[in-house]
């Protein structure tokens, strides 16, 4: 294989394991091969169809409705000199722990339980909501409120039981009333969820209500202006839609919302 080749095919498998489609990339040189040819053979190499830094370029799989592709952000990693023991935390216990004990922003002072939030480290799916409520402070627990009951209900439709998947939020304390976390309680937090997130290596990411989906995409878009795209975060695929308590509001974004839910299951598949 030339050089060229060899370099070609660590970008695929580097592609492939971001997350990316099957791709062949032939063993020989096959005048007629194109990328976006359908796979997977033996020894295929594997990407999302895209040439380095050029997300847009993914040719359409026959019978693929995706959506087309957002945006991708990729956020620096822990800083391996540093002695900041969340990006190296090994476990998701660990990470209670250090939630547990944490005092980095204000809303420690009223929180009667942290919620770092639960479910299975092998999950294929890691849900990300805004942060606890009334009852999930009262529990310690992720969505088991009232939009948690919804949450529940919402996964069930697409056959996916809670335990199989991970629940947690951008903060881990209950911000005052219920209001919006503020930026710099979210950036005090952000880490935590960061390195959760690392640790699950979830096949997608669903990213529920604005301050979800704009934590992860480090975006101030609206939520109207995120749906239905396929975004990245750390190249996994993350899609966003309502939130559980939103949809208590307006049960007209129902319908959207299976829509998106939907997608999110095929990209686990
Ligand atoms: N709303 C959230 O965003 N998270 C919860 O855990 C509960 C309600
Ligand atoms: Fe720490 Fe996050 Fe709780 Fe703030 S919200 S005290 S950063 S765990």
């Amino acid at each position: 294989m030339s050089d060229g080749r060899a370099l070609a095919r660590e970008f695929l498998e580097q592609q492939r394991q971001l997350g990316g489609d099957w791709v062949v990339l032939p063993e020989g040189p096959t005048p007629g091969w194109r990328p976006g040819s359908v796979g997977p053979p033996e020894n295929a190499a594997l990407t999302p169809g895209a040439s380095p830094g050029n997300t847009q370029a993914r040719p359409a799989r026959e019978g693929s409705d995706l959506p087309p592709p957002g945006i991708s952000y990729d956020p620096p990693g822990g800083d391996l000199f540093s002695n900041d023991p969340v990006p190296q935390a090994v476990s998701l216990d660990v990470i209670a722990q250090l939630v547990a004990g944490c005092t980095k922003c204000r809303l420690c002072e009223g929180r009667r339980h942290t919620v770092p939030g639960e479910g299975s480290a092998e999950a294929r799916l890691v849900v990300v909501g805004e942060g606890p409520g009334r009852v999930e402070d009262e529990t310690g627990r992720p969505f088991v409120g009232p939009a948690g009951e919804l949450l529940t209900k919402i996964l069930g439709a697409i056959e996916l039981p809670r335990e199989r998947v991970f629940i947690c939020n951008v903060v881990k304390c209950r911000p005052p009333e219920n209001r919006l976390p503020q930026f710099d309680e979210i950036a005090a937090c952000v880490p935590y969820l960061f390195r959760q997130i690392e640790i699950v290596k979830p096949k997608a990411i669903l990213a529920m209500g604005g301050t979800a989906a704009q934590t992860l995409l480090n975006t101030k878009q609206s939520l109207g202006a995120l749906r239905n795209l396929v975004h990245r975060f750390r190249g996994v695929p993350l899609i966003v839609t309502y939130h559980p308590a939103a949809l208590l509001r307006n049960p007209n974004w129902k319908k959207p919302t299976w829509d998106d839910v939907r997608i999110a299951r095929r990209l686990i598949d």
